[in-house]
């Protein structure tokens, strides 16, 4: 399967809805998007990266196809050092399992060096959300701490708790 990561564009919203599901949801999104809602979300990326702020988004291709999204983000810090780049990912339910996100991961890894976005990625992946914590480790990740988040919340709006792995470039 080819592997490859385009910067997310208003027309891969449908694909970005389609490949939503409770777990994207749950651990990335935050919840539903819409097709509507996703166009305003690269529109908003695009203006606030012309107005120096430094998150990228990514679509993931596999032979072809927008299946997912990668992003990397150095201005969050919630459990974070100075100069980590945290990055996030989701992959359509019916393609996971085959290496995607790791593919993904690393990719997004190799933009994250050649552009010298920072000096570390960190993963922050959910206490409850092993296939996240999997993929951290597969992607040649170390875990480095538990913490207590103060910026996002799980269902029941109780402080979510990351495992947060690191790679240093
Ligand atoms: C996490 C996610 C991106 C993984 O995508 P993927 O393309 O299936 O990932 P990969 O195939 O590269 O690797 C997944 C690994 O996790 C494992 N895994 C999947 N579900 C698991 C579970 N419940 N418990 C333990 N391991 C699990 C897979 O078996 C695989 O490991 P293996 O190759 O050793 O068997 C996907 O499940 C997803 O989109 N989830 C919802 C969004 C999300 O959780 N994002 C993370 C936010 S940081």
């Amino acid at each position: 399967m080819d592997i490859s990561l385009r910067p997310l564009r208003r027309e891969d919203a449908h694909a970005i809805v389609a490949a939503e599901d409770d777990a994207t949801v749950r651990f990335l999104s935050g919840g539903r998007s819409t097709v509507q809602g996703t166009e305003e979300y690269v529109d908003r990326l695009h203006r606030e990266a012309s107005e120096g702020r430094s998150k990228r988004a990514f679509g993931i291709w596999a032979d072809g196809t927008c299946v997912g999204t990668v992003d990397y983000d150095p201005q969050v810090t919630d459990g974070l050092e100075p100069g980590d780049v945290n990055i996030a990912y989701g992959v359509a339910p019916w393609i996971r399992g085959r290496g995607v996100a790791v593919r993904a991961v690393e990719l997004v890894c190799g933009i994250i060096a050649e552009r010298g976005v920072g000096r570390r990625v960190a993963i922050r992946a959910s206490a409850e959300n092993p296939a996240s914590r999997r993929v951290a480790e597969k992607a040649g990740f170390v875990f480095s701490h538990e913490m207590r988040s103060a910026t996002d919340v799980d269902e029941t709006g109780q402080p979510e708790m990351f495992r947060v792995f690191v790679l240093r470039l």
